[in-house]
C-alpha cells in the first residue's frame, strides 16, 4: 500500500512524460518587423525588444520615412540583425530581398503602419522594399499583421476606415489602436498599441482556437470581508493564476468573463472583467453570468467566513485593553453551488475547481473534488505559489491525477486550457 507522498511521487514520474507542449510564446517564430513613418516609431524599439524577449527572431525592414524617426542602427542593435531599408540592397545574393525575406518569415508585422502606407497597400503599390514585400508575400502562408498609428483625425477619416476595411477584406489582420494623448497634442483614437499588447495579439494569433464558441467564466484573486469601514479579512492570493487562465482562454478563442476580487492586475485583452470585493458579491456576479457560460473555472481564493456584522463605523480602541468580540458566518461555497445547480438543470456547464493546500496535495485535492461535485479539480501548493509568476499544478479527475510540472503561470494556463478543451469534446 503506497503512502500519499509515494503516490504523489508516482504521479509526478508518470505525468512528466505526458506534459503538453508550451503553446504560448513566440519561441522560434521568424517575424519581419516593418516600420513606416510616424512618431510611434519610438515604440517600435520597445516592441522589437519584447519580440526578441518572447523568443522571436526579428528581421527589421524600414521605409525611408521611418528612418527619419528612428535610426536603423538602433533597430539593428535591438534585433541583433542588419536592417534592410532598400530594395536595391546588394547583400542578398540574388538581389531579391523582397522575395527572400518574405519567404523566410512566419509573419510580416508592420508597426507602426502609417495611414499613407495602408493606402499604398490596398492598391498593391510596391515602390520601395516594405510595400514590395507585402505584395510579394505568399498570401496563404505568411500573414500580414498591421498595428496602425496616426493622428485621431487621420484615423477617423472615412478614407482610412475604408482602407482598413479593404485591407481586412484582402486578408490582412489589422489590430486596433490605442486611445489617449497624441504627440501632436490632441487626444483620441490612433495611438499605436503598446509593445506588450502587440506581443499578446501575436501570441493569440498563433494559439489554436480550441475553445471557439465557448463562454468561459473565471473567478480570480482573494475576497475581502469587511470588519468595519477600514479593516477586513483577506488572504495572500495574487490573482495571477486566474488572470493567466483568462488570457489563455481568450487566446484559445473563448468569450471570457473574469470575476475578480480586489487585485490591481491589468485586465487581459478582450476579456470582460467584473470587479467584486466580498464573497457575497462574487457569488452574485457569478450567478448572473453562469447561466450563459459553458465552462466555469473557480480559481479565486474565496474567504470561508465573513464577520457576522460589519460595523458601520470604525471600531475604536478605548484603552481598556478589551478586544472586540468578532463572530463569523460561513460564506456560500460558490463553486459547489454552481456545480450543483448545473447538475440539477442537467446543463452543459463544465466546472473546474482549485485547491490551494500546504501539504498532502493529492489526498486533499481528491477529497475536495468529490466534496465540490466537479469533474476536474486543480491542486496547487498555496505558500509556494501565492504572488509568484510560476506554479505547479496537479489535475485530479475521477480516473486519477496528472501533474503539470513547475512552469510560468502563463504556460500552465495554456496547458490547463488545452486539457479542459479535450475534456469538453468528451463531456
Ligand atoms: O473549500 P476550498 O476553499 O478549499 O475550495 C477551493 C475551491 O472552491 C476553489 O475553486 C474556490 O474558488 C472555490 N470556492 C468557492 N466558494 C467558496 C470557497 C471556495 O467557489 N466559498
Amino acid at each position: 500500500m503506497l503512502s500519499t507522498r509515494e503516490m504523489e511521487n508516482e504521479i509526478i514520474k508518470v505525468s512528466r512524460s505526458a506534459t503538453l507542449p508550451n503553446m504560448n510564446d513566440l519561441h522560434g517564430k521568424r517575424i519581419v518587423l516593418g516600420l513606416t513613418g510616424g512618431i510611434a516609431c519610438f515604440k517600435a524599439a520597445e516592441l522589437c525588444r519584447s519580440l526578441v524577449k518572447a523568443g522571436a527572431k526579428v528581421q527589421v525592414v524600414m521605409t525611408e520615412a521611418a528612418a527619419q524617426f528612428i535610426t536603423p542602427v538602433t533597430m539593428q542593435a535591438l534585433s541583433g540583425q542588419p536592417v534592410y531599408t532598400s530594395q536595391w540592397d546588394s547583400r542578398e545574393g540574388n538581389n531579391m530581398a523582397h522575395i527572400n525575406l518574405s519567404r523566410e518569415a512566419d509573419a510580416l508585422l508592420i508597426a507602426p503602419a502609417s495611414a499613407d502606407f495602408m493606402a499604398k497597400l490596398i492598391h498593391g503599390k510596391a515602390d520601395e522594399l516594405l510595400s514590395l514585400m507585402c505584395l510579394a508575400r505568399p498570401l496563404q502562408t505568411v500573414p500580414l499583421i498591421l498595428a496602425p498609428a496616426m493622428n485621431r483625425e487621420m484615423w477617423a477619416h472615412p478614407a482610412t476606415q475604408r482602407n482598413v476595411a479593404q485591407l481586412k477584406a484582402d486578408g490582412a489582420h489589422v489590430l486596433g489602436v490605442g486611445q489617449g494623448d497624441q504627440a501632436c497634442g490632441e487626444t483620441g483614437d490612433g495611438r499605436m498599441l503598446e509593445a506588450e499588447e502587440i506581443v499578446d495579439a501575436l501570441e493569440a494569433f498563433w494559439t489554436p482556437k480550441l475553445l471557439s464558441g465557448q463562454h468561459v467564466l473565471i473567478t480570480a484573486g482573494p475576497t475581502y470581508e469587511a470588519i468595519d469601514p477600514v479593516r477586513g479579512i483577506t488572504n495572500l492570493s495574487s490573482g495571477k493564476m486566474g488572470f493567466a487562465i483568462a488570457r489563455a482562454a481568450q487566446h484559445a478563442g473563448a468569450e471570457v468573463t473574469l470575476v475578480a476580487g480586489p487585485v490591481s492586475l491589468p485586465t487581459p485583452r478582450d476579456v470582460k472583467r467584473l470587479n467584486v470585493r466580498s464573497a457575497l458579491q462574487m457569488h452574485e456576479a457569478v450567478q448572473a453570468v453562469a447561466a450563459n457560460a459553458t465552462v466555469f473555472i473557480a480559481a479565486a481564493a474565496v474567504a470561508d467566513w465573513r464577520p457576522a456584522n460589519s460595523a458601520e463605523q470604525k471600531i475604536k480602541k478605548d484603552g481598556s485593553g478589551d478586544t472586540p468580540a468578532l463572530s463569523f458566518v460561513e460564506n456560500p461555497d460558490i463553486l459547489a453551488m454552481v456545480a450543483q445547480s448545473a447538475r440539477a438543470q442537467k446543463g452543459d456547464l463544465f466546472c473546474v475547481g482549485f485547491a490551494a493546500e500546504s501539504h498532502d496535495l493529492l489526498a486533499h485535492s481528491t477529497a475536495k473534488r468529490a466534496r465540490k461535485g466537479v469533474p476536474l479539480l486543480v491542486g496547487n501548493i498555496g505558500p509556494s505559489t501565492f504572488g509568484q509568476d510560476d506554479n505547479a499544478l496537479l489535475l485530479v479527475d475521477a480516473q486519477g491525477a496528472k501533474e503539470l510540472p513547475r512552469d510560468t503561470k502563463i504556460r500552465l494556463a495554456h496547458q490547463l486550457i488545452q486539457d479542459i478543451a479535450s475534456r469538453l469534446s468528451k463531456h
